[in-house]
């Protein structure tokens, strides 16, 4: 199943919004080459962009939080270094034992499942203070 963007992940910020849509269609770019039976050069392409784009991405709102001078940036920025911790873990297992349905469910489990999660919670109320900030 692939992940579909709606309303309720928007942060209200359109720099940060934009780029959780791409996160989204890069998941999704993912899952399909899953869905292909690509094997693992594909695979681990995909895996990459994918690893390359979030890191941009985290970039952007830590860099957002240190400017503003975010009072929750410790909190935030760790559990982007959760993610990346359960990433590198999914990308480790990759690499020794290749493509299979497993990767599948741990992409569900931990990038698919976290992301929505972490949006929902944590980049909303940054998206919050990041607008507010702008308007005051
Ligand atoms: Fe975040
Ligand atoms: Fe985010």
């Amino acid at each position: 199943m692939l992940v579909k963007w709606s309303p309720e992940y928007a942060v209200g910020v359109p720099a940060i919004d934009r780029q959780h849509q791409e996160l989204f269609s890069k998941i999704n770019d993912l899952l399909e080459a899953c869905n292909r039976g690509e094997g693992k050069q594909v695979l681990g392409e995909v895996l990459s962009f994918l690893e390359s784009y979030v890191q941009i991405h985290f970039g952007t709102e830590e860099k957002a939080m240190i400017a503003q001078a975010y009072p929750e940036y410790a909190a935030h920025r760790n559990e982007h270094k959760e993610f990346i911790d359960n990433f590198t873990h999914l990308k480790a297992k990759f690499e020794a034992d290749g493509p299979g349905i497993w990767l599948v469910a741990l992409t569900n489990r931990i990038v698919v499942d976290w992301l929505k999660n972490h949006i929902i919670k944590t980049d909303t109320k940054l998206g919050a203070f990041l607008s507010a900030k702008q308007n005051s």
